[in-house]
């Protein structure tokens, strides 16, 4: 090591206080006259122990919007300042990749959407974003009312019989099948049936957990991938779903020759509206590999995603009997028992709002992953290329200098005649959906005019307003404290468990708006498509 260093490290050694040789060896690790990035110290034992991003939370406080974490030879920047988010995530995104985080995922996801970088990305983005056209959106909301629907009856049975319910897991099995279908048109029926495909896909899921938050690669240790039983039940479960997902993608493609429909742009078939169709019927010139890779990451990033965001809406809820009464006046009026329809969507602006505060509490995932694959400056700081960067979204949605009363849950403080709170409205304050070129896929129907809106939350708008519709929920009696862990997603630690009883329905209030305004709003959406 260089002289300085060694000079330094003997001061040490002789006993000079750190404190004193940062400040006398400052000018050496000086990059010119830019300052150096703050180091938090001291702090990692304490991130064993919680979820990691509450240790990162506290050190925000104290190190503010830029710091870097030292693990032994590893080392972090952890990055909570909506400036610098938004310099990584958009303005020069083309210097960062998604570093550990493909690493992780690439088991599961291979060259997938997520992890994907570079000219892979680039192509795969190009085809698959055009799947998510209106007319799909449009009969995604259906097939969402269709299984809320199931879920409800799921709850009447336990409603009848006086049960409590675990909702977080019922949201799992919510949204899986509700991905299932909108990916590759499979029904995985996992409300009812817990057996090999869907055990195979919570397997894989818990790994990719672990691992994420796992500090020592196990995995990868050759010999012990073979014989840890662990390891071979998730190479197992890897194998049954890439059966199955081969399987789907041949009897797509077969499917498709046989098609008299042409494709165009808003192509879908009614019997199967789901992504995999339109890749196959626009002829997406692709290998199978690359295919399922794709189908596999979407696969999970929209079902942890949402299952997520639903337990942690309901927890939200459970605490605010006020916002729920709001909610349920809303949902009476525009909804009553109708399954919603995408017109619906602009019309449940509270439901929305309250999901919008439910992101922002409870952000899924957490942290964004980068490194950096060039030198770059964030704020005033000089960075090297090849630093891991982790964009705490938690940090920015929570930041004290950034919101008023940032740990209170209040649906209001987005003005319902305002528009959708998004990363750009809020200045990158806000970033529920990622923002810049890698954003999530869904929010392309922000660009449609009449659904200024991500659509990736509506799952989440169509579950909560037909719930609400129905049922009250509350916490269960003797249920065990919500506390928070964290794979990918924000998990609990035990479960939600509720009391689920039947509401007494208001009669349905007519709306204000008259037949003719709604027979011309679903004739503006059945020109556009
Ligand atoms: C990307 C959140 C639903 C597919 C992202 C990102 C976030 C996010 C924050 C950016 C990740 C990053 O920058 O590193 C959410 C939330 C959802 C949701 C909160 C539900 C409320 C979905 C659904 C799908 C999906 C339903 C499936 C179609 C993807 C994909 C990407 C992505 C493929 C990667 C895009 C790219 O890198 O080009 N999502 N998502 N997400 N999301 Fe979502």
């Amino acid at each position: 090591s260089s002289f300085p260093s060694q000079l330094k490290n003997g001061l040490s050694k002789l006993g000079v206080p750190n404190e004193v040789l940062e400040i006398l060896f400052k000018w050496a690790d000086d990059d010119g006259d830019y300052p150096k990035i703050p180091e938090a110290k001291g702090a990692i034992k304490a991130i064993r122990s919680e979820p990691f991003f509450l240790p990162l939370y506290k050190l925000y406080l104290t190190y503010g919007g830029i710091f870097r974490l030292t693990f032994g030879p590893k080392s972090f920047l952890i990055v909570s300042d909506p400036a610098m988010a938004k310099h990584i995530l958009k303005d020069n995104s083309k210097s960062y990749s998604k570093g550990i985080l493909a690493e992780i995922l690439e088991f599961v996801m291979g060259k997938g959407l997520i992890p994907a970088d570079g000219e892979i990305w680039r192509v795969r983005r190009r085809a698959i974003v055009p799947a998510l056209h209106l007319k799909y959106v449009a009969a995604m909301v259906n097939l969402f009312g269709q299984a809320t629907d199931r879920l409800c009856k799921k709850l009447d049975g336990a409603a009848t019989d006086g049960e409590d319910v675990e909702m977080e897991s019922l949201f799992s099995h919510l949204t899986l099948d509700i991905i299932g279908k909108a990916v590759f048109n499979y029904d995985f029926d996992s409300l009812r049936n817990d057996t090999g495909i869907v055990e195979a896909v919570y397997t894989v899921l818990r790994e990719a957990e672990d691992r994420s938050v796992s500090p020592i690669p196990t995995w990868e240790i050759p010999i012990w991938k073979d014989i840890s039983p662990r390891q071979r039940k998730v190479a197992e479960a890897l194998k049954l779903i890439n059966d199955v997902l081969d399987d789907l993608i041949a009897t797509c493609k077969r499917m498709v020759e046989e098609e008299e429909l042409q494709f165009h742009e808003e192509y879908m078939n009614e019997q199967d509206p789901s992504i995999l169709r339109f890749l196959l019927a626009s002829g997406d010139d692709v290998s199978s590999k690359q295919l399922r890779d794709d189908l596999m990451t979407m696969l999970i990033a929209g079902h942890e995603t949402s299952a997520a965001v639903l337990t942690w809406t309901f927890y939200l809820l459970s605490k605010e009997p006020s916002v729920v009464a709001k909610l349920q006046d809303e949902v009476d009026s525009v909804l009553g028992d109708r399954y919603p329809t995408i017109d619906d969507m602009k019309k449940l602006k509270y439901t929305t709002r309250v999901i919008n505060e439910s992101l922002r509490l409870y952000p899924q995932p957490p942290v964004l992953i980068r490194r950096s694959l060039e030198n770059d400056v964030l704020g005033k700081y000089p960075i090297k290329r090849g630093e891991d960067i982790f964009i705490s979204v938690w940090n920015l949605h929570r930041s004290p200098s950034l919101w008023e009363d940032a740990d209170k849950f209040n649906p209001e403080r987005w003005p319902l005649d305002g528009p959708n709170p998004n990363e750009t409205n809020q200045n990158f304050c806000y970033l529920p959906f990622g923002g810049g070129p890698r954003k999530c896929v869904g929010d392309m129907f922000a660009s449609f005019e009449n659904l200024k809106r991500s659509s990736s939350d509506l799952q989440t708008v169509v579950a909560v307003a037909m719930l609400v519709r129905r049922f009250n929920f509350q916490m269960a009696l003797g249920a065990p404290p919500v506390e928070m862990t964290t794979g990918a997603t924000i998990h609990t630690t035990a479960g939600l468990k509720m009391t689920v009883t039947r509401r007494m329905k208001p009669p349905i209030i007519p709306e204000l708006d008259t037949q003719g305004l709604k027979m011309e709003a679903s004739v503006r959406i059945s020109e556009e498509v």
